[in-house]
């Protein structure tokens, strides 16, 4: 479990994520902090993206220059409707990265997700995946996800949240041994609603204000 958890701990995420943490932290400035964060995730989680040469001139020289290979194409899944909050920062730095919603809702007594939409870019197989979700809960609606991804044959898939509960992680790396994690924080533990204690509360609600 260890090489699959990466654990993103730059002081700037931390500093970040602790504002959004705070119970008095309003919706707008909440969906500024996770559109920051993600942009700062989005250089970790691409880190091993390869490079090719390429031959250039600068106004003094002529050089070989490092460029990003152009058949390495990713696309973003965002599990609605928190992904998006994450999705935003990461498409700033990745322009060209082609995006894929799955709508999941948590079964309020089960737990169990429950799909509700899919939608993702017909190339995928052809393509690395990111799935975006800020939080890691029971690992119920990732592990929903990644199964679902799976069935479409990407290249590869990567799973980015900012929070993740240590109940979650070895649930999915149970189910899912092949995916990475990458994540901002592990917190402490779940209580019995699902919530990630301590958390930062319902990241839905928090990001589009809707409680
Ligand atoms: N989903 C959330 O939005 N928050 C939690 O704490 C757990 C799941």
């Amino acid at each position: 479990m260890q090489n699959q958890v990466i654990l993103i701990d730059h002081p700037l995420i931390q500093h970040k994520l602790t504002l959004m943490r705070r119970v008095e932290t309003s919706t707008a400035t909440f969906r500024m902090l996770i559109k920051e964060i993600s942009l700062l995730l989005a250089y970790e989680v691409t880190r091993d993206l390869p490079l090719k040469y390429e031959s250039i001139k600068t106004p003094i020289a002529p050089m070989n220059a490092p460029i990003l290979a152009p058949d390495k194409k990713l696309v973003i899944v965002s599990i609605q409707r928190a992904g998006q909050g994450l999705l935003e920062g990461m498409l700033e730095l990745m322009p060209s990265a082609r995006v894929g919603h799955i709508g999941l809702y948590r079964d309020p007594k089960t737990l169990i997700p429950v799909e509700y939409y899919f939608k993702v870019p017909s190339d995928i197989d052809q393509r690395d995946v990111l799935i975006v979700d800020p939080m890691l809960a029971t690992g119920n609606t990732a592990i929903a996800a990644v199964e679902r991804l799976k069935s479409t044959n990407p290249l590869s898939i990567k799973f980015i949240c900012l929070l993740a509960a240590p109940e979650g992680i070895q649930h999915f790396t149970e189910i899912h041994p092949d995916v990475p994690i990458y994540t901002t924080s592990i917190d402490d533990y779940l209580d019995e609603h699902g919530y990630i204690v301590p958390g930062l509360g319902d990241a839905g609600d928090r990001l589009f204000g809707t409680r």
